[in-house]
């Protein structure tokens, strides 16, 4: 059970705050990823009242909505649905921390099958603050919860806090939950009190710990870039670890489905949107963003290159400097080396594109295709007007703004013929220094 009801008022925007991203993808997706390696038998996430987007955000699980936020308890049976025929435990995280890892949810439930009814997890932040505190007995078993507004001073003093994760004993929650009342500092159903109330029915609870860092909690936006962060450094250690040289690791951006081939190398400086795959080999120089692409084995790219949604790069093809790909194959050994954009097009292997080409894919209404075929070599400053066709060995002379297809091994050349006057430029330095004589 997801909990994602929240407003998220402090992230100051207008959308909820677990579709939030981290490495590129909604928090909650992350979460519901870790929980995919549980392999549950049902997930729900329960959302607020007009959460526009969530549904499909968390699809295919399904989404229980909670239309007055009265608190976790509450929250919890908005889902009463999914809850009523359960054997085994129920899982009750929140989407708001999506950092938990799958080692210690899985402990969490060998905690419950050693015969916990409610299992709590608890962590030590450096600044406890406002977190519910975990009440022990004397042999380390869990007693109740009580929230920061209604804890005593001694109670405040309690180190061990409550993350908001738990695993209930799916024959017991209900009726756990339907003995929830408010009578407290917020006047809310806290989930929390679930504790106290399995104990005086005579049910154990326990308290399992967990690491602070996958307990982060995210509510505004210095906490979502914080968990970045966290995420960053997972990523890039994951992909050095698989063969990745990063030469400098803090400053390359990943996404959480970057995939990497063996001997790939990065260097500094380097951006990842989602859906990037790298084959094995692979040079990426610096200052390159790269989104929805696939690089084969051996290809160079960059320095400050930018490979958009839809680029395939062929084995061991270059591209260089301020060149843009779009939605084009760039075949095995092609070159697109300098200042160039190749937008819906297929550069055929081996062609070699010249300095300053560029694709007029769009006229304003509709987008259409370039084709160059194998061994083309296009002149510096082409434009190719799409759609065209530049067939196999064929030639576009430099500076040519080319309309009509040029059939393999012709030359397209479409410029004025050159003038040459000789001496033209010696008479007008004269003319224009006497001029300035005259005027003193
Ligand atoms: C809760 C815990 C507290 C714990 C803290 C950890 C309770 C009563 N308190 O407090 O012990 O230390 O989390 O972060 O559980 N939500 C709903 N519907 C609601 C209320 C909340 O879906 O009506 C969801 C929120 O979206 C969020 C989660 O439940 O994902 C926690 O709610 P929040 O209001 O942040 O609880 P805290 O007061 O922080
Ligand atoms: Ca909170």
């Amino acid at each position: 059970m997801v909990l994602a009801a929240g407003l998220g008022t402090r992230m100051k925007s207008d959308s909820p705050k677990v579709m939030h991203p981290l490495a590129g993808r909604p928090m909650v997706r992350h979460l519901l990823d870790t929980l995919e390696n549980l392999a549950p038998d049902r997930v729900a996430v329960v959302v607020g009242p007009e959460m526009r987007g969530l549904a499909e955000t968390v699809a295919p699980y399904p989404i229980a909505v909670q239309t007055k936020r009265l608190g976790t308890a509450h929250a919890v049976l908005a889902a009463r649905e999914f809850l009523t025929d359960v054997v085994g435990t129920v899982l009750i995280v929140f989407g708001d921390t999506p950092l938990l890892s799958k080692g210690t949810l899985f402990r969490m439930i060998e905690a419950r099958r050693q015969g916990a009814a409610v299992v709590v997890l608890g962590f030590r932040p450096d600044d406890p603050a406002q977190y519910g505190r975990l009440v022990q007995n004397a042999d380390g078993g869990l007693e109740r919860i009580v929230e920061f507004r209604d804890a005593s001073e001694a109670e405040r003093a309690i180190e061990l806090c409550n993350s908001g994760v738990m695993a209930v004993d799916g024959a017991h929650l209900l009726a756990l939950l339907d003995q929830v009342g408010n009578d407290n500092a917020k006047r809310e159903y806290y989930l929390t009190d679930i504790v106290g109330l399995a104990r005086a029915a005579g049910l154990k609870a326990a308290a399992v710990e967990g690491e602070v860092e996958e307990l982060l909690g995210i509510n505004s936006k210095v906490e979502l870039a914080a968990a970045e962060a966290i995420v960053q450094t997972q990523l890039r250690r994951k992909a050095m670890d698989g063969g990745v040289t990063l030469t400098d690791p803090d400053s390359v951006h990943l996404a959480w489905d970057t995939k990497f081939g063996r001997d790939v190398t990065v260097a500094p400086f380097v951006v990842f949107g989602p859906g990037v795959t790298v084959g094995d080999r692979v040079e990426i120089r610096s200052f390159c963003h790269l989104e929805r692409a696939a690089i084969m084995a051996e290809a160079i790219i960059g320095p400050y290159a930018r490979l958009r949604p839809g680029a395939t790069i062929g084995e061991g093809a270059h591209i260089g400097n301020f060149v843009e790909i779009k939605q084009s194959e760039v075949e095995a050994k092609a070159k697109v080396n300098h200042l160039s954009y190749i937008g819906d097009a297929r550069i055929g292997e081996g062609a070699n594109i010249g300095a300053g080409t560029i694709t007029c894919n769009y006229d304003g209404f509709a987008k259409s295709r370039t084709e160059i075929g194998a061994g083309a070599f296009i002149g510096s400053n082409t434009a190719l007007v799409a759609p065209v066709v530049v067939g196999d060995g064929a030639i576009t002379g430099s500076g040519s703004v080319i309309t009509r297809d040029v059939p393999p091994d012709a030359l397209g050349v479409e410029r004025a013929d050159q003038r040459v006057l000789v001496g033209w430029a010696a008479k007008f330095r004269a003319r224009k220094q006497a001029e300035k004589k005259e005027k003193g």
